[in-house]
Order: C-alpha cells, then sequence, then structure tokens
C-alpha cells in the first residue's frame, strides 16, 4: 500500500517569510502585509524589493534599488540577435523560458551562490524579463524595437515598450496592480521547482528557467489565457450560463475556478474582479466583463458549496485584455511578476540550505528476470 501525497497535498516542505496564505479565511498576506493593502497603495518595485530582502525598503534604499532595476533594463547586443533569431511563431512562454536560460552565458559568474551575488543577479533577470517579452512581441508584428526608459516605472515602462506609447496614468496603475498580486503565493507549483533546483546549488538562471516552465502549465499559470479562450468560446452573456452547465456536466474544468489551497474567495480575485470591472467599462470591454460575470455567477450556484471560486487567473482574463494585452502574452505577465518570488524564495532557499530530496514509494515487481531482447 503506498503512503505516497499525490500531488504532496498537506506536505510542509519549506518556511518562507515571504507569504502567507489562509485558504480558509482568503487571507494573503507578503511578509505580514495583506495584498489588498499592497495592491491599493505599494507599487510592483516596492513589493519586488520585499521579495528580495524579505521587508520593505526605507526610502534611501528603495531609491538605489530602482536606480539599479532600472538602469538594467537594457539588454545586450548578443541577447537582442537571439531574440531576433527565434520563429515569430514561437509562443512568448517557450520565447521568455530559453531567453531566461540564455542570460546565463553572458553572466561571467553565472554559477555564484553567494546571496549578495545572486540577489543582484536576481534584480538583473527581472529588470531584462519585460524588455525580452516586450522586444519579442514587437518583432513578431513586423515592428521595431523600443529601447526601455530607465525614467518609468517597471510598470509603465513595459507598456511603453510593447505600444511605441506611455500608458495613462490608470493604465500604469492598473498594470502595476496585477504585477503586485502576482508576486509570490507560498509554495506553488512554480515557486517549489525553482526551490528544487536552488536546493541542488545550480545557479538563479537554471532556477528561474525551470520555474517558467512549470508556471506555463494550465493548472498554475496557463490558466489565464485558457480563461480567454473560454471567454472567446462564448458568444454572449446570455450564452455563459448554458456553456458552464455543458462543460461541469462533461466534467470538465472551467479554467480560472478552483485551488489546492483557497476553499474561499482568492483574495487576489477580489481586487481584480473590481479592477476588471472598471477598466472592461472604460476600454469598451463591458460584454467580456458580463460574461465572466454571469460564468462566475453559475459557478457559484453549481459548485461553491465544494469550495471552488474563481481564482487569481479569472479575472486577470479580462483586466489584461482590457489593458490591451495579446492573449498569448498573459502568461508572460505572471511570469514577469512572478521572477521576484522565485528569486526571493532562490534566495531563502540557499541560507541554509538543504538538497530537496523526497522518496518515492517503488509499486514495481521485484526480482524479475531479464531477458534478451529476442525473448520478450
Ligand atoms: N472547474 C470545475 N470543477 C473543478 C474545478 C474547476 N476549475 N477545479 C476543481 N474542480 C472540482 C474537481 O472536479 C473535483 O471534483 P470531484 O471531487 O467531484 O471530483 C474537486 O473540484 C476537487 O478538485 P481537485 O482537482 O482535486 O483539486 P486540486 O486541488 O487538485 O485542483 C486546480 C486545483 C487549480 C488544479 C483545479 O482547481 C483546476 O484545475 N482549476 C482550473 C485551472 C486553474 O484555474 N488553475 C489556476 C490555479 S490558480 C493560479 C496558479 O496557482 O497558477
Amino acid at each position: 500500500m503506498s503512503t505516497a501525497s499525490k500531488g504532496l497535498e498537506g506536505i510542509v516542505a519549506a518556511e518562507t517569510v515571504l507569504s502567507f496564505i489562509d485558504g480558509e479565511k482568503g487571507i494573503l498576506e507578503y511578509n505580514g502585509i495583506a495584498i489588498n493593502d499592497l495592491a491599493k497603495h505599494s507599487s510592483f518595485e516596492e513589493v519586488a524589493f520585499l521579495m528580495l530582502n524579505k521587508r520593505l525598503p526605507k526610502k534611501p534604499e528603495f531609491e538605489a534599488f530602482i536606480t539599479d532595476l532600472r538602469g538594467s533594463y537594457g539588454l545586450s547586443d548578443h541577447t537582442l540577435s537571439l531574440i531576433k533569431s527565434m520563429p515569430t511563431t514561437a509562443q512568448p512562454m517557450h520565447m521568455l523560458r530559453t531567453m531566461v536560460s540564455a542570460l546565463a552565458m553572458e553572466d561571467p559568474e553565472p554559477n555564484s551562490i553567494d546571496i549578495p551575488e545572486v540577489r543582484v543577479k536576481a534584480v538583473r533577470i527581472l529588470a531584462k524579463a519585460p524588455t525580452i517579452v516586450a522586444a519579442f512581441d514587437r518583432l513578431r508584428r513586423g515592428l521595431d524595437i523600443v529601447s526601455p526608459d530607465p525614467s518609468l516605472s517597471f510598470a509603465a515602462n513595459f507598456l511603453y515598450m510593447l505600444n511605441a506609447e506611455r500608458p495613462t496614468h490608470t493604465m500604469e496603475r492598473a498594470f502595476d496592480a496585477c504585477m503586485i498580486l502576482h508576486a509570490d503565493h507560498g509554495l506553488n507549483a512554480s515557486t517549489f521547482t525553482c526551490r528544487v533546483i536552488t536546493s541542488t546549488l545550480s545557479d538563479i538562471y537554471s532556477a528561474i528557467t525551470g520555474a517558467i516552465g512549470a508556471l506555463r502549465g494550465p493548472l498554475h499559470g496557463g490558466a489565464n489565457e485558457g480563461v480567454m479562450h473560454m471567454l472567446n468560446e462564448i458568444d454572449s452573456p446570455e450564452e455563459a450560463e448554458q456553456f458552464v452547465m455543458n462543460k461541469l456536466a462533461a466534467r470538465d474544468r472551467i479554467m480560472g475556478f478552483g485551488h489546492r489551497v483557497y476553499k474561499s474567495y482568492d483574495p487576489r480575485a477580489t481586487y481584480l474582479k473590481t479592477l476588471a470591472e472598471q477598466l472592461a467599462t472604460d476600454t469598451g470591454n463591458a460584454d467580456l466583463y458580463a460574461k465572466s460575470s454571469a460564468i462566475e455567477k453559475t459557478m457559484a450556484r453549481e459548485v461553491a458549496s465544494k469550495g471552488i471560486y474563481p481564482n487569481v487567473d479569472f479575472y486577470s482574463a479580462t483586466t489584461y485584455h482590457s489593458i490591451g494585452l495579446k492573449l498569448d502574452l498573459f502568461t508572460p505577465m505572471f511570469a514577469l511578476s512572478r521572477i521576484s518570488g522565485w528569486a526571493g524564495h532562490a534566495l531563502e532557499q540557499l541560507d541554509g540550505n538543504r538538497l530537496i530530496r523526497p522518496s518515492a514509494d517503488y509499486v514495481g515487481p521485484h526480482n524479475t528476470q531479464y531477458l534478451p531482447i529476442e525473448q520478450r
């Protein structure tokens, strides 16, 4: 009889001071601060500092951090030529995973596991990832790459590089809030991947590359794109109820609902719902919000009693669409923010590292006779 815990559910495999989740009460805090307060009053850059340093910055520290982060937005000629060599049909998550891996090759000390040095590398990766995504997106649209503007915030600079025009304050704030909400979330699959790789004393580039690979799965960060595909399949808000009923009857999953930890409303979804409604109304996407709302209503009636509620990905889809992002950039958006959390966890893992090496119950046969290939 196997004692394996499928999906490692309920297994505590690390200690962290970065994020706290109470799945029953719907609470998420970064280092003790409620996510709602951070989304309303902080900035993604401040949250990124928190992830890398386990606390909020004081003013001079924050100024130095911003100078360093924004000063690292640029890409080398080598990196740019690699992006230019990518097939324009490549999926952005595959491109991003490849390019983060490639950044290691221009670091003279890629393998350092010295904590302050790894922190510096993490800032570089965090700063360059949006430039990589925006450059690739412009190239595949047949447009010139827009160089980063170090006078702009992380959020504003990304939208500027994508659209070749500065975003409005509302768009910058909305995108910044999305980045804050996605920065960290306990020992989720990609963060665990990052910690496992770090625990072998491999390098930060490998750890983040592996995490990007884990994130893109449809049961994890890939769900936000799944939500948008679903919304595109539904012609009108009136048809949403029947769509959901058909899916549930076929025992299909509704993307953007359910969570391994939350059995109540995901607090990130609460914030994003309000943001999605506002942005959708302002940008002529009210119908998209109405479809989302109708899906949520049906899901609440049918499955909320099982603890299935909207998760972070559900209203992210309407929000990102209203900000003007292409569908296949939704999961990369998640990654751009989560790099801060992954890096924070890598630093925590390095501090007092122990190789992560669980066991497996062997459930195969024993004493099997080896047969030469002709006799099998
Ligand atoms: N739609 C319909 N039914 C669902 C859903 C859903 N989205 N999620 C869970 N259920 C049902 C599931 O069918 C099962 O029912 P029953 O007990 O009758 O067989 C029950 O709820 C428990 O499901 P589970 O698969 O044991 O739960 P889990 O903890 O393994 O799943 C999950 C968590 C996120 C994989 C799952 O809820 C899911 O597949 N959701 C859709 C994908 C999604 O939105 N993923 C993003 C997660 S949040 C962001 C992130 O972390 O990346």
